[in-house]
C-alpha cells in the first residue's frame, strides 16, 4: 500500500475541520501528526465499522435510504481499492478514518459528510483497534493450539525417554521427556486462556461514545455491537474512548507467552549443541556458518530467544504511554499501534518458528537417557528407598544417601555400580533389592505421584489434553 509521502505543507486548509483554521499544518506537524503509515493495517475494520454504524443510522432513521445506500456502496467500492492497491493514501488526510471518508465524498459527493453523525474519531479508532487487537487474539489462540499439539504428539512418543531433570541447569532427578513436554504444554495452554480471557473482557462495542460524552441522536449501540460481533456495547462513553486496556492484555499475554518460548528455544540451544547432543534440529530450522564448515547453528532457536525481548518492549512502551493520561483521549494514544502491530506479528512468527522446529526436531534418547545415569541422578531414589524398605527416618537416609554418592565419587563410579558389601557398610539394612531403584528408568516409573515424571502419568496426561483441546 503505497503512501503519497508529504503535502505540500501548509498551502491548503484541512477539509474535515476547515472551518475553524485559516492555514494547513506544516510540514513537520504533518509528519508527527500522520498515522496513516501504519495505522492503514485495520482498513477492513473501520470499513466494517462504518458499514454497521450507517445500517444502524438508517435503521434508527438518521440517514435515509438513498444516502445509506450510497454510502455502503462507495465503502465496498473503497474497499476493493485497498485490497487491489490502488488505493492512494495521504498523510495529508492524517489517519484511516480521514481517508476513507475523503475518498467516500469522492465518490458519492456530500452524503458522505453523513456517515460521521452521532460518530467520532475517537470512538472509532477504539473500535476499529479493538478489533483489530480481537483478531489477533483469535489468530494467537489458532498458533498455541497448533503448538500444543505438536509437544502433545512429542510428548507421546517419548513417554519413556529418560533425560535429565534439572534444577541450577545441573542434574536433579531422572524425567522423561515427555514429561518435560509437557511442561510446555502446561505453559502453552495457560496462555492460551489469557489470551481467551481477554478476548472475553475485551469483546465489548465502544461505538456510539462519539467524542467523550455520547450523543444526543436515537442511536442503536446494541444494534451495531451485535453487528460487529461484541458482546454488548461498552457502558461508560469516556471509558470507551480512553482505554486501551484491550491492547495492554493482548501485550501482557503475547509478552508471556514469548517469555515461555524463550525458555524452550534457550533449552534447544543448549540440547543441540554437540556438548549435550540431546537433541538435532532439521536442516530446515538450522544455519551454517559462512567460515566453519561442521557447524549447524540453531538460528531459529536464537531468534526466538531474542524477540522474546521486542514483545516485551511493547508491552512496556504501551504501558508508559498510557500511564498518567487523564480522561478522555490524547493525542499520545496514537501511539498505541506500533507496537502492538510488531508484537503480534512477532508472536505469530515465534510460535510458527517454534512449532515447525520441534516437530522437526529428532530426540537423540540414548545421548538424554546417558546423561539422566549420570551425576548420582539417583540419590534420592536411594533415600526413598531406605525411608520406605528399611525404615529410617528421611534425614538419617539423607546422610546415609550422602556417604553413598562420596563413596561412588571416590570409587569413580555410579551409584547403581557401587558393591552390596560396600553399600551395607554405610547401613546394615541395605539389601539387593536396593539396585531395582537405583536405574533411571526405575527411578522414573516410580513416580506416580499425581503430576509426576511417569511414563504412566505422562500417557494419561497426553489423553486428558487431547480430549480437552478438542
Ligand atoms: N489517528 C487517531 C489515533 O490513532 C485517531 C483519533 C483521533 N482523534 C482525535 N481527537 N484527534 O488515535
Amino acid at each position: 500500500m503505497a503512501t503519497e509521502k508529504k503535502s505540500d505543507g501548509n498551502s491548503s486548509e484541512n477539509a474535515m475541520w476547515g472551518g475553524r483554521f485559516a492555514s494547513g499544518p506544516d510540514a513537520i506537524m504533518e509528519e508527527i501528526n500522520a498515522s496513516i503509515d501504519f495505522d492503514q493495517k485495520f482498513y477492513a475494520q473501520d470499513i466494517a465499522g462504518s458499514r454497521a454504524h450507517a445500517a444502524m443510522l438508517h435503521e434508527q432513521g438518521i440517514l435515509s435510504s438513498a444516502d445509506h445506500a450510497a454510502i455502503d456502496a462507495g465503502l465496498s467500492t473503497i474497499s476493493l481499492e485497498i485490497e487491489s492497491g490502488e488505493f492512494k493514501f495521504s498523510r495529508a488526510l492524517e489517519d484511516i478514518h480521514m481517508n476513507i471518508e475523503s475518498r467516500l465524498a469522492e465518490l458519492i459527493g456530500p452524503a458522505a459528510g453523513r456517515l460521521h453523525t452521532a460518530r467520532s474519531r475517537n470512538d472509532q479508532v477504539a473500535l476499529d483497534f479493538r478489533m483489530w487487537v480481537r483478531d489477533q487474539t483469535d489468530a494467537a489462540q489458532v498458533a498455541l493450539r497448533a503448538f500444543i499439539k505438536v509437544l502433545l504428539a512429542k510428548a507421546e512418543a517419548h513417554a519413556d525417554t529418560v533425560m535429565p531433570g534439572f534444577t541450577h541447569l545441573q542434574s536433579a532427578q531422572p524425567v522423561t521427556f515427555g514429561h518435560h513436554c509437557l511442561a510446555y504444554v502446561e505453559m502453552m495452554a495457560r496462555d492460551l486462556s489469557r489470551f481467551e480471557d481477554a478476548r472475553e473482557r475485551m469483546n465489548e462495542c465502544p461505538l456510539g461514545a462519539a467524542a467523550l460524552a455520547g450523543t444526543s441522536f436515537n442511536i442503536d449501540r446494541h444494534a451495531t455491537a451485535k453487528a460487529l460481533g461484541f458482546r454488548e456495547p461498552t457502558r461508560n462513553s469516556l471509558d470507551s474512548v480512553a482505554d486501551r486496556d484491550f491492547a495492554l492484555e493482548f501485550l501482557s499475554a503475547a509478552s508471556i507467552c514469548a517469555t515461555h518460548l524463550t525458555r524452550l528455544a534457550e533449552e534447544i540451544v543448549i540440547w543441540s549443541t554437540p556438548q549435550f547432543g540431546f537433541v538435532q534440529l532439521s536442516d530446515k530450522f538450522s544455519t551454517g556458518s559462512s567460515i566453519m564448515p561442521q557447524k549447524k547453528n540453531p538460528d531459529a532457536a536464537e531468534l526466538v530467544r531474542g524477540k522474546g525481548g521486542r514483545i516485551n518492549g511493547a508491552l512496556i512502551g504501551l504501558l508508559t504511554v498510557m500511564k498518567g493520561l487523564p480522561m478522555t483521549y490524547s493525542k499520545d494514544m496514537q501511539e498505541d499501534k506500533e507496537g502492538v502491530f510488531d508484537a503480534a506479528d512477532t508472536l505469530e512468527l515465534c510460535l510458527s518458528a517454534m512449532t515447525g522446529m520441534v516437530d522437526d526436531m529428532t530426540i537423540n534418547a540414548e545421548n538424554m537417557e546417558a546423561a539422566a545415569g549420570s551425576g548420582f541422578a539417583t540419590a534420592t531414589d536411594l533415600a526413598d528407598w531406605l525411608v520406605r524398605e528399611v525404615g529410617i527416618p528421611f534425614r538419617e537416609a539423607h546422610h546415609v544417601t550422602g556417604r553413598a554418592v562420596a563413596m561412588a565419587e571416590s570409587k569413580g563410579c555410579e551409584l547403581a555400580e557401587l558393591d552390596l558389601v560396600d553399600l551395607q557398610q554405610l547401613h546394615e539394612g541395605i539389601t539387593e533389592a536396593v539396585f531395582d531403584v537405583l536405574t533411571v528408568q526405575a527411578s522414573v516409573a516410580s513416580r506416580v505421584s499425581f503430576g509426576g515424571t511417569a511414563p504412566a502419568n505422562v500417557r494419561s496426561q497426553v489423553a486428558a489434553w487431547r480430549k480437552r483441546l478438542d
